[in-house]
């Protein structure tokens, strides 16, 4: 492995972002990026300001994405990757230019806000052949990734349900209305794509599904809700899926439910056998074969796989969680980016497309009255 570190630009994640210093923190964890450049802020100033914090020199502090892309080009330390963690409208087009502009890509989900853009997007990635990570979270966690290595090695046997959950209550209330940065954007269309709760949490919910049970729905049917008063997206989604193989699923993405933080989980069964795993425990898979006592797998104990093992940072039961599940995917893609590996299993520009195809699919059901439409 080279020793140099790969240096990286961040567009969004200022002072007081929320995603943007969780991939400071996972970049940092293995100690094989280096966070060079940024345009930090909606608010140059406050950007700058920022990232004078952080180590970045003042000139590398750009007032705009499009500054930070064109200038660093013309660097013979040019950074070797852009992470974006702006709100979802701004992704497309900072990804474009910024593979356009021959870097390579780390971006947050969902992916875009049209599948159109998305479309385009996966064919400049194509085209380009630069790499481009999409940073659905719950992909990075060890037992996310031993239950997908028991589901591909048929220890559930033929699968029959995949059921995906992931509930909040951060939005119960209009918080909205009080300014909220984070909400004031996610409850706005023309940033947040047309899909509210179905797109900000929705799309992770899909991708685990696919992720871990290795097959994607053909259809789906769904009924979206706006359940806080005036709010102009949906906020509360039920989705009955239908697999090619005859498998049965649902998803349920909300974010007005009291009582539920993050409460992220799926249960996936087969013929043979089911797989529960809850994100709030991170580090145990439930396993049951029928007929036989419920286990818990305990990431790096007993039982683990090696996918389980290679996640992990330190011995089963000194407790590990979300931060080190974000810096798995930094790994993997430091594995990508200096050629120490050849494929990956974070997701890609495709998975993104997915993403979009689902939400696009959930638009199109909820408004010809519920019914099953065509994923694609
Ligand atoms: N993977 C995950 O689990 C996860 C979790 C939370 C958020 N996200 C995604 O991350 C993205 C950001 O979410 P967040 O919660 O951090 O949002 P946030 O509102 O907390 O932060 C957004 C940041 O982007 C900056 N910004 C806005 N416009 C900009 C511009 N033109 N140039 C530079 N910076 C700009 C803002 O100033 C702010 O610092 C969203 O796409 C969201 O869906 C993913």
């Amino acid at each position: 492995m080279s020793q140099t570190r790969i240096k990286l630009g961040m567009v969004g994640g200022g002072a007081t972002a929320f995603i943007g210093a969780v991939h400071r923190i996972a970049m940092r964890m293995d100690d094989r990026f280096e966070l060079v450049a940024g345009a930090l802020d909606v608010d140059a100033e406050r950007g700058r300001a920022f990232a004078a914090t952080l180590g970045i020199a003042p000139d590398r502090a750009y007032a705009t994405y499009q500054d930070l892309i064109d200038k660093e080009a013309l660097r013979p330390d040019r950074v070797d990757a852009v992470v974006i963690v702006t709100p979802n409208f701004l992704h497309f087009p900072i990804a474009k230019a910024a593979l356009e502009a021959g870097f390579d890509v780390i971006c947050e989900k969902p992916m875009t806000t049209t599948l159109e853009d998305a479309e385009a997007l996966a064919a400049l990635v194509e085209s380009t052949g630069h790499r481009f990570f999409l940073t659905h979270t719950y992909t990075g966690y060890p037992m996310v990734r031993q239950a997908r290595e028991m589901i591909a090695a048929g220890e559930i046997g033929r699968l029959r349900r995949v059921e995906v959950e992931y509930l909040q209550d951060w939005l119960a209330a209009p918080v909205e209305n009080t300014g909220a940065e984070g909400a004031v954007w996610r409850t706005d269309p023309k940033r947040a794509g047309a899909g509210g709760a179905i797109g900000d949490v929705g799309t992770h919910a899909w991708n685990l599904a696919a992720f871990v049970s290795g097959e994607e729905p053909t259809h789906l049917l769904a009924e979206l809700s706006t359940l806080v008063e005036g709010r102009r997206v949906d906020d509360d989604a039920a989705i009955l899926l239908r697999y090619a193989s005859g498998a049965k699923g649902s998803i349920l993405a909300s974010q007005v439910l009291p009582g539920n933080g993050n409460n992220v989980s799926f249960r996936i069964y087969g013929d043979k056998a089911g797989l529960e795993w809850w994100q709030e425990k991170p580090e145990e898979l439930w396993f049951t074969r029928l007929g036989e006592p419920r286990q818990m797998i305990r990431r790096n104990g007993a039982g683990a796989t090696n996918s389980a093992i290679a996640g992990s940072r330190v011995p089963a039961a000194h407790p590990e969680g979300y931060l080190e599940a974000f810096a798995n995917l930094y790994r993997d893609a430091a594995d990508i980016l200096s050629g120490k590996a050849a494929s990956t299993v974070v997701p890609s520009a495709l998975d993104g497309v997915s993403g979009s195809k689902f939400v696009e699919a959930c638009l199109k059901s909820n408004a010809a009255g519920n019914t099953w439409t065509e994923v694609g």
